[in-house]
C-alpha cells in the first residue's frame, strides 16, 4: 500500500470502534462477519497452499519458510512485499483503502500461499474440494495463550484482553477471537489423513528446524540442496525475522499493531507460560486439558 493510502487507513483506524461478532458460535472480527458470504464462497485454486493455524501458533514463521521454499531460498524474492501482502489472510477484512484477504488473493498469480486461522468447520469449502495442500502448525495451548494475551494488547483490531486473570478464564472458555484452541486443534487434527494436511508442531520447529523445513519441502514437492535449506533456516530464525521489516509487521502503523506495547516477534520460545501461570491456574488448565484432549493422540511438548 502506498504511503498516502496508509495514512488514510491510519486516520480511519484511529476513529474506529472495533467490534466482534460470531459465526456459528465462533468469535470473529465484526468486519469478517459482515463479509462472511464472500469469504465462505472464496474459490481456491488446485495449486494453492494453505497455512492454517490457531492464532499465535507460529503462522508467520511457517509461511516465511513455505515462501522461501517456493522461492528456492532467494531472500530478495521472499522480501518482495510485507508478509501480510504476499500471503493473503483469507478471512481478514480491513477498513478501506486496505484490500481484504479475498481481494488480495483474487489478484494474485499462482501458486498462492494463503493464510487462515479459521477452525476447519468454517473453512471455505473450496479449499478441501480442490484438495489444496494444507500445512497446519499447532503450538501448545499454554504458550499460545500467553502469546495471544500480548497480541490482543497490541493489536488494535482485537478486543483488549483485560487482566491476565480474566484472560486466562476467557481463553479457556473459548470466547476469544477465532474461538477455542481446543476445538481448533482437534478439528484440524481429525482431518489429517482425510485431506492433504501436513501437521507440524511449533515445538518441533524450535527443537529441530532443519528437520521440519525438510518435511515441508517434501510436502510441497520440492527438492532443494542442504545449502539452500540451511539458508532458509538462517533467514527464518527468530533473530533474522525480528530484524526483517517484511516479516516483523513493523510496516504496519501503530494504529494497527502497537509494537511499543508488545513486539510482534516477542520471545519465540517454548515454556514462556511458566512465567505467567500461577500454580492454581496450572491445575485448572491441566484438568480442562486432560478432559478435552484425552484419547486424541495429540502430544505437545510444553517444555524443552
Ligand atoms: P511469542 O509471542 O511467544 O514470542 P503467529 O505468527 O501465529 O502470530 O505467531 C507469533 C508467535 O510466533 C510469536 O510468539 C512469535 O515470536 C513466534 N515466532 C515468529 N517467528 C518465529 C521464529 N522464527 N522462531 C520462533 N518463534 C517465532
Amino acid at each position: 500500500m502506498d504511503p498516502a493510502a496508509m495514512e488514510e487507513l491510519v486516520k480511519v483506524m484511529e476513529n474506529m470502534q472495533f467490534t466482534m461478532g460470531h459465526i456459528e458460535g465462533v468469535s470473529l472480527p465484526g468486519f469478517t462477519c459482515d463479509k462472511w458470504d464472500t469469504i465462505y464462497n472464496f474459490q481456491a485454486r488446485e495449486d494453492d497452499i494453505l497455512i492454517s493455524t490457531y492464532p499465535k501458533a507460529g503462522t508467520t514463521w511457517m509461511h516465511e519458510i513455505m515462501d522461501l521454499i517456493l522461492q528456492e531460498g532467494d531472500i530478495q524474492k521472499s522480501m518482495r512485499a510485507p508478509c501480510y501482502v504476499k500471503v493473503p489472510f483469507i478471512e481478514m477484512v480491513t477498513p478501506k483503502p486496505m484490500p481484504s484477504g479475498v481481494e488480495l488473493a483474487e489478484k494474485m498469480a499462482s501458486p498462492r500461499i494463503i493464510k487462515t486461522h479459521l477452525p476447519i468447520s468454517l473453512l471455505p469449502p473450496s479449499f478441501l474440494e480442490k484438495n489444496v495442500k494444507v500445512v497446519y502448525v499447532a503450538r501448545n495451548a499454554k504458550d499460545c495463550m500467553v502469546s495471544y494475551y500480548y497480541f490482543q494488547k497490541m493489536n488494535k483490531g482485537l478486543p483488549d484482553p483485560g487482566t491476565w486473570e480474566n484472560y486466562f478464564s476467557t481463553f479457556l472458555s473459548g470466547d476469544v477471537p477465532w474461538g477455542s484452541w481446543f476445538d481448533h486443534v482437534l478439528g484440524w487434527w481429525k482431518a489429517v489423513g482425510k485431506h492433504q494436511i501436513l501437521f507440524v508442531f511449533y515445538e518441533d520447529m524450535i527443537k529441530d528446524p532443519m528437520c521440519e523445513i525438510r518435511k515441508v519441502m517434501k510436502f510441497l514437492g520440492k527438492d532443494l540442496s542442504d545449502e539452500v535449506l540451511e539458508n532458509i533456516k538462517y533467514h527464518t530464525s527468530f533473530q533474522a525475522m525480528k530484524e526483517n521489516p517484511m516479516a516483523n509487521y513493523t510496516t504496519l502503523p501503530k494504529a494497527i499493531f502497537d509494537q511499543t506495547i508488545s513486539p510482534f516477534m516477542r520471545k519465540g520460545i517454548v515454556g514462556d507460560w511458566k512465567t505467567h501461570f500461577t500454580v492454581a491456574q496450572n491445575i485448572i488448565f491441566d484438568e480442562k486439558y486432560k478432559k478435552t484432549m484425552e484419547g486424541s493422540g495429540l502430544n505437545f511438548r510444553t517444555e524443552l
